[in-house]
């Protein structure tokens, strides 16, 4: 799995947390940006991952700013990218059993460090379930 993180400024300190965890796990993430606190548009930094994991370029990913909601918008405005908001473990779950997420998104502001950890061990070590499942997921993006 080629894994790819990004965050706005707000998210910057959770996604170097993540990194780090996902690194402990033995996964390597291709680190997009930001690189420091500077403030920066969350938009920016959606599209570039949401691009990327369209394109195929990466199959995982991670995004963080504030909330996780600005960031999550824009990168699911790129077909194939399902980026999914997870504020708790099940939701975590869900996400990648019922919905196939591949891009899990934080809200730096709104997760501690280890409440974030919890849900990306949820989210790393859940299968999708396919089946039913796999016939909504393809109706997100017909003709994919
Ligand atoms: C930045 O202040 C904040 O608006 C951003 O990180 C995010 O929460 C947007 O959804």
């Amino acid at each position: 799995m080629r894994w790819v993180i990004a965050s706005d400024h707000a998210g910057y300190p959770l996604k170097e947390e993540v990194k780090a965890l996902l690194k402990a796990r033995g996964v390597e993430a291709t680190d997009l940006g930001a690189h420091d606190t500077q403030r920066t548009d969350y938009p920016d930094w959606g599209h570039r991952l949401g691009e990327a994991i369209a394109r195929g370029d990466y199959d995982r990913g991670v995004l963080v700013c504030g909330t996780g909601i600005g960031i999550s918008i824009a990168a699911n405005r790129h077909a194939g990218c399902r980026a999914a908001l997870c504020n708790e473990v099940f939701m975590a779950r869900m996400a990648r059993a019922h919905n196939d997420a591949n891009v899990l998104a934080l809200g730096a502001r709104v997760v501690g460090p280890g409440v974030a950890e919890a849900i990306l061990d949820a989210f790393l070590t859940t299968a999708f379930e396919g089946g039913r499942h796999g016939d909504r997921v393809k109706k997100i993006d017909p003709g994919r």
